[in-house]
This record gives structure tokens, C-alpha cells and sequence, in this order.
């Protein structure tokens, strides 16, 4: 296994009952987190996410209310698992063909006035600080927006939004942005304050899979691309706890997703990771079961993914192979850990968590949501 080859010097012999950390204890700077998220799309099938951790989403945004041409409707079924046939490998055929991975579809026909897209939030809710990492590959049909984003309220939101629109011959961008109060005032518009920056990526990010993280610390949330630092946005940091959001849709907004796309199209998502802090109180016990006393050395080190986690090319089957906490034996004390075809569960222990039902909480909050993301 080559990939663990790479990665295990930085683990140490810990199981990790005092969290996970972004640098080593031992380093000038890092942060502690007690749970986790892990999600290896890659070996995942199911006909239920939420066993998996993760709510797709079913409503309709009015076209008013999307401030678009075409109104918005998110569709459970526009959410499918296409994990690898051979689940040894982190490349090769899928189940269902296409690109291995959780595709979230956007839909060419909007003949009824309505563009059908996807949508999922996290089961947790209890979500304060962390580290948030997605590995995916965008969209290649001009016309939608991709987003993997952290969501309080319409003030407190921090975004990684893809507009297909925005790829071209050699190059891609990502938008990066926290909602704010000062957004609010602006009707939902972030441009102009420093919690906006388009930043121009390198590559095509419709073209191989790249891992997306944002660090949201007490101070700062820093920005990621392929490990590699991005920028630090500091002013107005969120400071309630929410869940984790992906969603890829259009409106046909000019100024922002374009579109409709003309085809029907999918962004596909090989892995989420999210190590982050909880403000649940059943939470906080079980850490001081099993971390009575804070011990730097019972944290383990969070790898840093250095390279695009692409399973295309002839090493894809080592690049595309990352580290899950939640497949090394032990490594994952008191966390929920899902089963993938890769792992048999048997190893990790498993523990469920206290979690609120999100459904009046939805219908709620994706109106809001609706409008959050118009610029
Ligand atoms: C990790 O260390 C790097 C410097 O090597 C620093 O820029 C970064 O802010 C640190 N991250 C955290 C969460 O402390
Ligand atoms: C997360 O929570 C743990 C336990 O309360 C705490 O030790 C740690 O400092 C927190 N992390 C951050 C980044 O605040
Ligand atoms: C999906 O799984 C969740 C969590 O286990 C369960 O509550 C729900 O009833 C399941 N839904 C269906 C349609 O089976
Ligand atoms: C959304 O609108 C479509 C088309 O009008 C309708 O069939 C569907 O039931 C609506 N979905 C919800 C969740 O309201
Ligand atoms: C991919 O690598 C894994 C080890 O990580 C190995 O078990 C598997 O056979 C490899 N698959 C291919 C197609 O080379
Ligand atoms: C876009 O991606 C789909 C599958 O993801 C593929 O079938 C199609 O050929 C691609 N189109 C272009 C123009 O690359
Ligand atoms: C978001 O929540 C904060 C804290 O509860 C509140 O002060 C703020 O007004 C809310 N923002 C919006 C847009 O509702
Ligand atoms: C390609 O897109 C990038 C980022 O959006 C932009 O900076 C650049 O000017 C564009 N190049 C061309 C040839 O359109
Ligand atoms: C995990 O998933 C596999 C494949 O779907 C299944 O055969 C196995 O029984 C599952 N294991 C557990 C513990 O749920």
C-alpha cells in the first residue's frame, strides 16, 4: 500500500482519544478538534445517505424568490453513490459508469420553469471551528454553481462556490466567501468587503479532482486548494454552530451561476473530511471519558493532502488513495464511523450521536439559503 507508505510517519502510535489536529502538537501553531466526519465516496453505496451522516435535500425555490430567470428545485434523486467495482482500489470502473464517486446532478430540462439540482446538509448540527475538506471534480457544462460550504445563518456562512462558467481553456477559479452581517446590508452581496475573493486556480477544476478545505479557527478561516494555503479571511468569523452543506444547482442568473447548463451534469465528490468542535453536550462527555486529561500525545495529526487526490492518470491508484482515520484500526474512539465497502466497520468503534431532525429546520432555512448565495 504505497499511499500508507506516505502517511504513516506523520501518525504517531496515538489512538487519538484527545482529538485530531491541524499541525502536529509538537509545532508552533495548531489547533485541537474532537470530532469527525469521515465519508470515502469511493467505496460508498447506498440508497440512504443519511446512514452515511448526510440529509439530501428536497424543496423548491419559487423563481421570485431565486432571483433568477428559472426558479430552483432540489431533488433527493439527484443525489447517487457510484462507488469503484473493485474496492481494494481507489481508481478504476464504477458501478454505474461515469466517474466513481457521490454525484450531485444538475438537470438540462427546466421546460417547467424550475432547474432541478441537489442538495445535502450534514446530520450534525452541533458543528464550531474545524477543518473541512472535500475532494471533487466540477462540473465541465457551463451553467451551475457547486458549492461545499459551512452554514450558520445567511450572517454567519463560510463558501467555497465553483461557477462553471468561470473555467476556461487553461484555467479555473474558486470563489471564497463568508457571509456577513455586512452582506446582509448589501442584500446578500459580499463583493467589495474583504470576505470576498475570486481566486484563480492553476487548473480546470472540471477537469481531475482537487481537495478544497477551508481552517475555521476562533480568529480566521484560511482557505486551501490541493494543501497548498490560499488566503486568510479574519473579519466577522462565524461564532454559533451549524452544519455542513454541498449543493450544485443554477438559476440562470447572469451574475452568478449562468445557465441553465445544456446537458444534464454532475459535480462528483470523491471524499469529505471534516475534524472540527461540537456544542453538544453529549459530545463534550464522551471527550472527557476518553481524554479525562488533556494528552498531547493521544491527539493524532490530521495529513495534509499535498496533491490532487486524482484517480485519472497511470498512478491514479496512488494519488487518489488518502488516509480515513476511520479505516486505521482504533484510530477513531467515540466517533461515528460509516461503512464503506472498503472497511469493514468491525475496527473503528462506533457511537451515535444525539442528532436533531432537520426537517422543520429546512423548510426554514432554505430560503434564506436561497438568497444567500446571490452576488
Ligand atoms: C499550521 O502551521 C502553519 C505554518 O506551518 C500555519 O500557517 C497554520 O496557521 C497552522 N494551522 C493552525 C490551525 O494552527
Ligand atoms: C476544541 O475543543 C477542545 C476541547 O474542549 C479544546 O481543547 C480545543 O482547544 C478546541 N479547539 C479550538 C480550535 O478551539
Ligand atoms: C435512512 O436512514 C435514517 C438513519 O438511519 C433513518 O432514520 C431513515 O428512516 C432511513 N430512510 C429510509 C427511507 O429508509
Ligand atoms: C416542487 O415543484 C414541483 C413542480 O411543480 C412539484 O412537483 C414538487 O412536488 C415540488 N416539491 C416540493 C418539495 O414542494
Ligand atoms: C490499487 O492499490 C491498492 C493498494 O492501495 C491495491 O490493493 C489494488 O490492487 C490496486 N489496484 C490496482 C488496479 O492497481
Ligand atoms: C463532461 O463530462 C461527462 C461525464 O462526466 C462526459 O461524458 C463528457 O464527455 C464531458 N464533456 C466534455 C466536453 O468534456
Ligand atoms: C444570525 O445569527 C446571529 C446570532 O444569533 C444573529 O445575531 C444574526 O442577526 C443572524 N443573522 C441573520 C441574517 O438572521
Ligand atoms: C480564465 O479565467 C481566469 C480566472 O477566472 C481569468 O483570470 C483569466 O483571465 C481567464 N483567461 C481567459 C483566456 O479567459
Ligand atoms: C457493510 O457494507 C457491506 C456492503 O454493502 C455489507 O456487505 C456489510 O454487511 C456491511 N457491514 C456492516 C457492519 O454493516
Amino acid at each position: 500500500m504505497p499511499w500508507l507508505i506516505l502517511v504513516m510517519p506523520r501518525l504517531t502510535s496515538a489512538s487519538c482519544e484527545c482529538g485530531y489536529s491541524v499541525n502536529a502538537t509538537g509545532d508552533a501553531e495548531y489547533a485541537v478538534f474532537t470530532d469527525m466526519i469521515e465519508n470515502d465516496f469511493l467505496h460508498t453505496g447506498t440508497d440512504n445517505l443519511t446512514e452515511n451522516g448526510w440529509r439530501p435535500q428536497e424543496y423548491n425555490v419559487s423563481k421570485a424568490n431565486s432571483r433568477g430567470p428559472y426558479g430552483k428545485q432540489f431533488v433527493v434523486d439527484n443525489i447517487e453513490t457510484n462507488s469503484l467495482k473493485d474496492r481494494y482500489s481507489w481508481a478504476g470502473d464504477s458501478d454505474h459508469g461515469g466517474e466513481a464517486g457521490l454525484q450531485l446532478w444538475v438537470r438540462e430540462d427546466h421546460s417547467h420553469g424550475y432547474v432541478s439540482g441537489s442538495e445535502m446538509a450534514s446530520v450534525r448540527n452541533d458543528i464550531l471551528l474545524g477543518s473541512f475538506r472535500v475532494a471533487m471534480k466540477l462540473s465541465n457544462s457551463s451553467g451551475t454553481c457547486g458549492a461545499f460550504f459551512w452554514f450558520y445563518n445567511n450572517s454567519q456562512e463560510i463558501d467555497m462556490e465553483f461557477l462553471s462558467h468561470q473555467f476556461n481553456q487553461s484555467q479555473g477559479a474558486v470563489n471564497l466567501v463568508l457571509q456577513t452581517p455586512y452582506s446582509v446590508d448589501q442584500g446578500f452581496n459580499a463583493a467589495g468587503s474583504p470576505d470576498f475573493k475570486v481566486h484563480s486556480l492553476p487548473f480546470r477544476p472540471d477537469e481531475g479532482f482537487h481537495e478544497y478545505r477551508f481552517d475555521w479557527l476562533a480568529d480566521r478561516v484560511s482557505f486551501y486548494v490541493d494543501g497548498k494555503w490560499v488566503i486568510d479571511m479574519t473579519d466577522n468569523i462565524p461564532t454559533n454552530a451549524g452544519h455542513i452543506f454541498m449543493n450544485h444547482w443554477s438559476n440562470g442568473d447572469p451574475g452568478w451561476s449562468s445557465g441553465p447548463p445544456n446537458a444534464d451534469t454532475a459535480l462528483t465528490v470523491s471524499y469529505i473530511k471534516a475534524y472540527f468542535n461540537s456544542t453538544s453536550e453529549e459530545r463534550a462527555d464522551d471527550y472527557k471519558d476518553r481524554c479525562s486529561t488533556f494528552d498531547p500525545t493521544k491527539v493524532c495529526a490530521i495529513p495534509t493532502q499535498t496533491v490532487a487526490p486524482d484517480p485519472s492518470g497511470p498512478q491514479g491508484n496512488v494519488t487518489a488513495g488518502t488516509y480515513f482515520f476511520s479505516m486505521d484500526n482504533g484510530k477513531a474512539p467515540g466517533q461515528t464511523t460509516f461503512n464503506t465497502t472498503n472497511h469493514p466497520v468491525e475496527g473503528g468503534a462506533t457511537s451515535s450521536v444525539a442528532l436533531t431532525s432537520l426537517t422543520v429546520y429546512a423548510s426554514f432555512c432554505f430560503a434564506l439559503l436561497a438568497s444567500a448565495f446571490l452576488i
